[in-house]
């Protein structure tokens, strides 16, 4: 699957965004090296401190279908009438949730942060230097 097409993906899956009390839409899609694609989107609670960011909720996807590595690429989107259309980056949380999958499988996922216009590509290693990850523990 082409980069554009995990954008498409990631688009796609913001459409079933649960969230209701900030109205922001997230959509996340992992790319793996076997090519396969998961998916994931924001979802919220009426207690509003207990919502899952879209990345979080497709790494968890991934981990609970038996996956511990081999990511390559991540994209994510936001809605595109907020911010000025700025390209989304995935808060501190799910970087760090990224890097456990990312360190888990040795890679430095290219992280695909989608604005109305622009795409800004970032490695993972980037967004979160000098991470603490399973590799830490020893
Ligand atoms: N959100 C994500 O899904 N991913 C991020 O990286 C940033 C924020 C969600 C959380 C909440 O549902 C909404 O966006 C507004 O913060």
């Amino acid at each position: 699957m082409s980069d554009k097409e995990l954008i498409a993906a990631a688009r796609e899956a913001a459409g079933a965004s649960y969230s209701p009390y900030s109205r922001y839409p997230v959509g996340a899609a992992l790319r793996f090296a076997d090519g396969a694609i998961v998916t994931g989107t924001n979802v919220e609670n009426a207690s509003y401190g207990l919502a899952l960011c879209a990345e979080t909720v497709a790494v968890a996807k991934a981990l609970a279908d038996g996956r511990r590595g081999g990511l390559e690429a991540v994209a994510v989107t936001g809605p595109a009438d907020r911010a000025g259309g700025a390209p989304i980056t995935p808060c501190g949380r799910c970087r760090q949730v990224l890097n456990e999958l990312a360190q888990l499988g040795d890679t430095d996922p290219l992280v695909l942060c989608v604005g109305a216009e622009e795409v800004r590509a970032m490695r993972l290693s980037a967004l979160l230097p000098h991470a603490f990850g399973p590799a830490s523990l020893g």
